[in-house]
């Protein structure tokens, strides 16, 4: 045996780590295994913290999931900046939603309904008073929302803390890839990985995004409903004051956003296509990203254009993650956060910790049996 541990993480990015860093801050030894850290959807995101602003009809009891989690952030990152002495980008910024035309204002004005009568903080603004929220905005947009409590966070710098805070508590990282999973009859007791190496655990967390569904020599009763959605984003840099917000809006049903870091850079976001594991960067949705960004933002004209970035986020079937137990004892999930991975890292760390030192449960709306419920009931 290489390695013998209380706890195996498969999978270092932010959710692995998080959930690393949390587990062996409560005494517990862990060890990660990734062959590529940090290289998936953690460093691909734009970091929007943003229960509101992605609120989407469907997701009402994801919506307490996400609230919660961005309500942990502030302790969560003071925690970061305690133990290794980074500052991650945490920006409460807020964000305004500019609606295109009439008719994406009137959609925007029916989300806004549902969104109060969820009782969240959300506020329908006239054309003047998005201008004057965000002045880079464009001449004659007929109005928007104003979401005071969707804020950002820099995905990159919270990786990079979070690997440091995850070694320093103990958590050692192994650069490999899982191809085979050690069991004790049913029961999961560890992984091979792809250089001949042997780790065994306690406790075993897949937290592989979107990779999660197709981990090699996974057991099939344990294989999770996570599938990859390909999403592109762009790095741009431009003047620090071009925006003071997050924007985000619909260009002739394009959903688009902006998010503006502290040091003048933005990123713009996101495309959303169903390819599989291609991640090869799509001229078409480069395009479309630059021209709806630039249609609400025309300022953005005028930046350096700096990078391209491809991953793919790890969906479910309903696109709440899947937290807690697999079919197979000794193995739990905590995958599936399709669009809210980073903001969900701080509670999912929470949620797994408490599991695995047996001080907590899971919300039903991440429970991963509820899919088995879901379908001896139909
Ligand atoms: N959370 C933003 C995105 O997935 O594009």
């Amino acid at each position: 045996m290489d390695g013998t541990s209380d706890v195996i993480v498969v999978g270092a990015g932010v959710i692995g780590l998080s959930i690393a860093w949390r587990v062996a801050q409560r005494g517990l030894s862990v060890t990660v295994v990734d062959p590529a850290a940090g290289s998936g959807a953690s460093w691909t995101a734009a970091g929007m913290l943003a229960p509101v602003t992605e609120l989407h009809y469907e997701g009402r009891e994801l919506l307490a999931l996400n609230v919660e989690s961005a309500a942990r952030y502030p302790a969560f990152v003071a925690d970061l900046a305690e133990t290794t002495g980074m500052d991650v980008g945490y920006r409460r910024c807020g964000t305004v939603v500019a609606a295109w035309d009439a008719a994406d204002l009137a959609a925007l004005r029916d989300l806004h309904a549902f969104q109060v009568s969820l009782g969240v903080d959300s506020h329908l603004l006239t054309s003047r008073e998005l201008r004057a929220q965000e002045p880079s905005l464009a001449a004659g947009l007929p109005g928007g929302l104003w979401a005071p409590g969707d804020h950002q966070v820099d995905n990159r710098l919270l990786h990079r803390a979070l690997v440091r805070a995850a070694t320093a508590a103990g958590a050692p990282l192994v650069s490999a890839r899982v191809v085979g999973w050690r069991q004790a009859g049913e029961r999961v007791t560890g992984v091979l990985t792809d250089d001949g190496r042997q780790f065994s655990a306690g406790t075993v967390v897949l937290a592989a995004g979107a990779w999660s569904g197709v981990t090699d020599g996974l057991p099939d009763p344990a294989v999770p409903p996570v599938r990859p959605v390909k999403g592109q984003t762009l790095r741009l840099r431009g003047p620090r004051e071009l925006l003071g917000h997050v924007v985000r809006g619909s260009v002739r049903g394009n959903p688009v956003y902006v998010v503006p870091r502290a040091d003048g850079s933005l990123v713009v976001g996101a495309s959303s296509e169903e390819a599989g594991f291609d991640v090869r960067a799509r001229t078409g949705a480069v395009f479309d990203l630059l021209r709806d960004a630039q249609t609400l933002v025309p300022g953005l004209s005028e930046t350096e254009f700096v990078e391209v970035s491809t991953s793919v986020r790890p969906g479910s079937p309903d696109n709440a993650p899947l937290i807690g137990p697999s079919p197979l004892p000794g193995l739990l999930y905590a995958t599936g956060h399709y669009r809210n991975g980073i903001l969900l890292t701080p509670l999912t760390a929470d949620l797994v910790t408490g599991l695995i030192t047996g001080t907590g449960a899971v919300p039903p709306v991440c429970d991963p049996q509820r899919y088995a419920a879901e379908e001896a009931r139909t």
